[in-house]
């Protein structure tokens, strides 16, 4: 029996589907290579379908924060399965997990969930444009909030990663009410603007921390001028701490988008407010959003029982594990005489190949754009350690990752930074 390989799969993929992908960073196209194809996953590592094992960093980009087919998630979604996959009706399992939603995000009155942060973040803004009556959004240069054709501008993540501004088939008018603003500098506000949005911490082009005073600064400007103030946390959400960004900065947001972890690795993506706000939508308000799998049985379990081993102590062990990551990833770097930054935010990770923290887009790009992480993410494949195919993605240590894989991981990045 002929024994499968990575490339042979990459080659059927792409004759069958665009790039061979059904989400273009996944592609190898800034490393150069051929993708590994999963097999299966199984707490912090992933398997091939040549057998080769690889400690996990990618973990689905953010979903996998308790490592992968970790068993209450996976009985959880195997009870809710037998029981039925969609109804088109309300079921309990979602009212559950808005409740835990609600209870853990301090302000957040309501939730709608939906199937991607792509439809959270998308309807979160006609729903701020609804309840203000204004046309105009800000964004950042290098958030990344999805696909939808208003946001897509200045994207990070794989946007940035294929050197588009924005992208083809998006019409001007599009996004003739989008204004980008550079991050990390509070900007000019007028009476035009429905709301803002930003990653309270940015992780779609690296790492980068917001500076001190500019969420503060975001939101009275915001409350200055009228215009409402949206944290996309689909990354940060339940991530960082139990109440997410918005915990972790002391600043609230009017407007949350949340997607990955909530949904336990299923397709999942929220978005919430006061009650007030949410009046605003359907069936209760004028503001129409819906979906045929929305709030789906599997999904919404899965996000449930993945929520409910996310404690505080869970918190304190993910922080842990990244700390012990990032110390010896800089001791390891310093050692080799290789210039390079490893940021950190609570159990977020990420990899610049300069000797300064960036602060916005442009610094980001002209560090990620070097041709270094390259060379170091083939390096560290070859040692068994998966990283994000991609300059601008953070690193997402899980739960499951332990003394053993952390160890591992920087022995790995002592023999791979030797020979850069
Ligand atoms: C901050 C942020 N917002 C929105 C999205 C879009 O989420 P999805 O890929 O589920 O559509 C992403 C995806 O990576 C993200 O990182």
């Amino acid at each position: 029996m002929n024994q499968p390989t990575n490339e042979a799969f990459f080659e059927r993929a792409r004759a069958v589907i665009p790039g061979g992908v059904n989400s273009p960073v996944r592609a190898f196209g800034s490393v150069g290579g051929t993708p590994y194809f999963v097999e299966r996953g199984e707490g912090p590592y992933v398997f091939d379908v040549e057998g080769r094992r690889y400690i996990d960093y990618v973990m689905s980009y953010g979903p996998g924060i308790l490592g992968h087919a970790h068993p209450t998630v996976t009985e959880a979604i195997a009870a809710a399965a037998a029981q039925g996959s969609s109804f088109g009706a309300p079921t309990p399992s979602e009212v559950l997990l808005a409740e835990e939603m609600c209870r853990r995000i301090d302000g957040m009155d309501m939730v709608r969930l939906v199937n991607s942060g792509t439809e959270a973040t998308m309807t979160a803004i006609r729903l701020a444009r609804g309840a203000t009556g204004r046309d105009t959004i800000m964004k950042f240069a290098g958030n990344y909030h999805g696909h939808s054709d208003a946001l897509l501008v200045a994207g990070g993540s794989g946007v940035a990663q294929q050197g588009l501004k924005g992208s083809e088939g998006v019409t001007a008018g599009a996004v003739a009410d989008t204004v980008v603003a550079p991050y990390n500098v509070v900007p000019e506000i007028d009476d035009s603007v429905a709301v803002v949005v930003v990653e309270p911490v940015a992780a779609n082009m690296g790492l980068i921390e917001p500076q001190p005073g500019f969420l503060q600064g975001l939101r009275d400007a915001c409350d200055a001028a009228g215009a409402l103030l949206m944290f996309d946390e689909v990354i940060t959400g339940f991530r960082l701490c139990p109440g997410g960004a918005a915990e972790w900065s002391g600043v609230r947001p009017d407007l949350w988008a949340f997607g990955k972890v909530i949904g336990g690795g299923l397709p999942v993506g929220a978005f919430g407010a006061s009650r007030e706000l949410m009046g605003h939508l359907a069936p209760l308000g004028p503001v129409y959003q819906a979906g045929t799998l929305s709030g789906n049985p599997l999904a919404t379990a899965a996000g449930l029982a993945q929520l409910s081993l996310l404690t505080p102590e869970a918190y304190d062990q993910l922080t842990a594990t990244a700390t012990a990551l990032q110390d010896g990833m800089v001791a390891a770097f310093a050692d080799a005489g290789v210039t390079a930054s490893v940021p950190r935010v609570g159990p977020l990770l990420g990899l610049f190949f300069g000797p300064t923290l960036p602060t916005d887009f442009d610094e980001a790009k002209a560090i990620c754009e070097n041709g270094v992480y390259e060379r170091f993410f083939h390096g560290m494949l070859e040692q068994g350690v998966a990283l994000a195919p991609g300059a601008y993605e953070a690193l997402f240590p899980s739960l499951a990752h332990g003394r053993a894989e952390v160890e591992a991981t920087i022995e790995a990045v002592r023999t791979v930074a030797a020979g850069l």
